[in-house]
């Protein structure tokens, strides 16, 4: 891939910038259209993203694609990326040292792209790129924070332990759609 998100791409592979790295089986870059002018942002890779290289292809990624489809959104058609490229061992939140050595690349993947809209998937995502706020309360709205429009939602994978949460995740979705498409014809979404 020869472009910018390629580049990044590269990086990220080989990035030795944490322990991470020492027990990783595979980085985990973003997937997805360069051109999206929305972005999906997770954790962290998962067993099956680990063992793949791809991010959200495992139980939550398949939860991830229904929704997805759901409201209408084409997977390859937006930009998956997570706070963390690389699995902590058993799946443990990614501590404080790894998120800060891998943030510039999300930076980068954001700076990029160039998203209008950027949808946050669970905690990590949240308390990343908006910290300071409290999630429970912006669940299923949009949030503007130094004029990035950002919207809130719940990670997919709390879905496997909470299955009631898997049609506020579609119905989320639904209104993230809504709120893109008012924002691609130029108008105003309420925040
Ligand atoms: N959970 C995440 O946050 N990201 C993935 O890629 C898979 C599971």
């Amino acid at each position: 891939m020869s472009s910018k998100l390629g580049d990044v791409k590269n990086r990220v592979v080989s990035c030795v910038n944490c322990n991470l790295s020492k027990t990783r089986t595979n980085a985990v870059p973003g997937i997805g259209n360069e051109k999206s002018d929305i972005i999906f942002v997770g954790e962290a890779p998962g067993r099956n993203e680990d063992m793949q290289g791809k991010p959200f292809v495992g139980t939550a990624g398949q939860i991830l694609s229904e929704a997805l489809e759901y409201a209408g959104f084409a997977r390859d058609q937006v930009y998956i990326t997570n706070v963390v490229k690389c699995r902590p061992p058993n799946n443990r939140q990614p501590i404080t040292e790894e998120r800060t050595a891998c943030r510039p690349y999300l930076s980068e993947e954001l700076e990029i792209i160039k998203p209008k809209i950027i949808c946050i998937l669970g905690n990590t995502a949240y308390s990343s790129l908006l910290d300071g706020r409290e999630i429970t309360k912006n669940r299923g709205k949009i949030v503007k924070n130094n004029g990035q429009l950002y919207f809130v939602t719940v990670h997919p994978a709390a879905i496997i332990y909470n299955p009631g949460l898997r049609q506020v995740l579609k119905d989320d979705f639904v209104l993230l759609a809504q709120a893109l498409d008012k924002l691609r014809k130029g108008l105003d979404v309420e925040i």
